[in-house]
């Protein structure tokens, strides 16, 4: 290789390095042979660059290794960088104003026949680019994702090395714990029948560092979460996971926002307003049925339940008297919807759970509306009003609980605002969300649950109703939202045992069982636990919304599938029963 090492980059060549000798390193990405001559695209990492085969400059021997070249072979050229005559120049490439004329060649590596051409990746089958994932990555879309989340990282790391933060790993076998989603579980050799977790976060570890005096800690940490997959979820993804001592909610916020906008300014050169637009957790749920709204566009949720609550109109009424609410939201310029497309919308709402959906069209010379026959005039007007409805507009109403009305309006506004071309996707939209309930019933398990988590502080002001009416208490918790996805979420922490003793009761834990699982937790608050709050982003989240990727699989070098695999390593996969044995394992069959 000595004599072959590149004394330049492929995408870096311009007009100016005319007449110099180089040497290239990289793949071919295409060929042509135009007559006698052969041109090849020369790849690297830094671009491409077009190279020109001539028998006549290369020789016999030369030419015919240069007639063996296709797709993704590896090679080495010598040549003189030319700019390309007259007409020839190609504005869309890089390079394109000149090519290397090259006088030597070799071949370092030859290549079968990818399974598809990488330049056109994205149009095949998700399964096959997943299993030649080591090719798709040579796309140059997934090679400016990666570089892209590098320099996120980096722009990360370099703010928080300013600010005097600490970067500092905590362990990845840990202990299982019941709360959050599912534990990716390692059995124990030495151990048998005993069991590692991986983390779903360091939680307890960053907050055991602040006791432990470190101020200022980060990690870039990787988290493992066994829970149903999505475009913007993982089984293992990475967060920047933050945490400070001696901090208010509004320390924390204010140096992360600072953080974001530097990556901003750094990977994407955009300044964003600040300060960040602050909304709480009812805010956003009222305007945007939503507690990570999009708020790129309109389109807002109102209450009409005042206006229309008193009318004789049994679906209003009913709900006014339940205690329920009738909301709703415009389309504007929804009035030419067909009919069938406004059942469309109904049914949606029928499956979000909501009864039905109501609608007026507003024309110009009266409402088109199967519920317009049940109101007076001043009702539909009331309606309109509210709704800012115009001719041409659709309304849009539920009624019910408010909680599933909001859900339901929410989720029709952010479809119809993707369907109907409302959002910008050239902006960045950041919000925070705060005053977060501190706890949220659930069903199913007939308990409260931690909104957020188990560790953060409920507000001073709702403690007073932790036990008589845990659901009303609020959170010292904020979400970081950018257009629309939740990119982290944090709090200020509990840090005294009493109230983190009352938080695991108010959970549904009875003392023994908090002391069986968090014990040495809840011990290290005696031993000065200064107060303290963090937050964690998801870097992969962070990344998909720079890159505008579909999902966060575009910004992962190996990522997992929709079913937790990875179909290049085939993983997971069973092990010998050698292995078992050891960790004295038997299977069920
Ligand atoms: P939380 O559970 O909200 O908080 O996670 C923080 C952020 O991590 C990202 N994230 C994910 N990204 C990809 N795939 C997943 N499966 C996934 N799950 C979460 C999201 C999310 O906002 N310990 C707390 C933070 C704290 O209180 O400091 C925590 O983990 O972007």
């Amino acid at each position: 290789m000595t004599e072959w090492k590149r004394t330049h980059r492929c995408g870096h060549l311009r007009k100016e390095d005319a007449g110099q000798t180089v040497v290239l390193n990289g793949w071919v990405n295409r060929r042509r042979d135009l007559g006698q001559v052969i041109f090849v695209d020369l790849r690297d990492r830094w671009g491409q660059v077009q190279i020109v085969l001539d028998p006549d400059i290369l020789g016999r021997e030369q030419f015919a290794a240069a007639e063996r070249l296709r797709s993704e072979f590896v090679i080495a050229v010598q040549g003189t960088v030319r700019e390309r005559p007259e007409g020839q120049a190609n504005p869309n490439m890089r390079t394109g104003q000149i090519e290397l004329h090259v006088s030597r060649l070799v071949i370092l590596a030859e290549a079968k026949t990818p399974p598809f051409q990488i330049h056109q990746a994205s149009d095949v089958d998700e399964s096959l680019r997943m299993k030649y994932r080591y090719l798709h990555l040579r796309s140059q879309q997934l090679q400016d994702a990666i570089a892209m989340r590098h320099r996120t990282a980096a722009a990360v790391r370099s703010f928080l090395d300013s600010q005097e933060f600490l970067e500092i790993e905590t362990p990845l076998l840990i202990r299982s714990t019941p709360e959050g989603a599912r534990d990716y579980i390692v059995p124990s050799r030495v151990h048998p029948g005993e069991f590692y977790a991986l983390p779903q976060s360091p939680q307890l570890f960053k907050q055991l560092l602040m006791i432990s005096g470190f101020e200022r800690y980060y990690q870039m940490a990787r988290c493992f979460r066994d829970e149903d997959l999505r475009a913007d979820r993982q089984p293992e993804f990475t967060q920047i996971d933050v945490e400070m001592s001696f901090v208010d909610r509004d320390d924390v916020m204010d140096m992360m926002e600072a953080m974001i906008l530097h990556v901003l300014r750094e990977v994407k050169g955009i300044e964003v307003p600040s300060p960040i637009e602050k909304l709480t957790y009812d805010e956003a749920i009222d305007r945007f049925g939503s507690d990570k709204p999009d708020t790129r566009f309109g389109m807002e949720i109102c209450d009409l339940t005042a206006y229309v609550g008193a009318s004789e109109f049994r679906v209003f009424a009913d709900t006014a008297a339940q205690g329920g609410v009738i909301r709703g939201i415009n389309v504007e310029g929804g009035a030419s919807f067909t009919r069938r497309q406004i059942d469309q919308l109904s049914e949606g709402a029928v499956a979000m759970g909501a009864k039905g959906l109501m609608w007026l069209a507003i024309q110009e010379d009266q409402v088109r509306s199967p519920i317009a026959k049940f109101l007076k005039t001043a009702e539909l007007e009331a309606i309109q009003d509210a709704l800012g409805g115009k001719a041409g507009d659709l309304l849009l109403l539920a009624a019910g609980q408010r909680e599933l009305v909001s859900d339901v309006l929410g989720r029709l506004r952010l479809s119809l605002g993707k369907e109907l071309g409302l959002i910008d996707e050239s902006l960045f939209n950041l919000l925070w969300v705060i005053d977060w309930p501190l706890l949220v019933y659930d069903d199913e398990q007939g308990r409260y649950m931690a909104a957020h988590h188990p560790f953060t502080a409920p507000m001073d002001e709702d403690l007073h109703l932790l036990e008589t009416e845990p659901g009303k208490v609020r959170a010292k918790a904020y979400d970081l939202v950018l257009n629309g996805v939740e990119l982290g979420g944090g709090s200020i922490r509990i840090t005294n045992r009493p109230l983190q003793e009352r938080m695991f009761a108010a959970l549904g834990f009875t003392m023994e069982e908090a002391q069986a699982q968090f014990g040495y937790f809840l011990e290290a608050f005696e031993y000065g636990a200064p107060p303290h709050g963090g937050i964690a982003f998801g870097l992969d989240r962070l990344v998909m919304l720079l890159a505008k990727a579909p999902s966060i699989r575009d910004v992962i070098a190996f990522p997992k599938t929709i079913s937790a695999s990875d179909l290049m390593i085939e993983a997971p996969s069973a092990v010998s029963d050698k292995q078992l044995n050891e960790l004295k394992i038997s299977l069920q069959s």
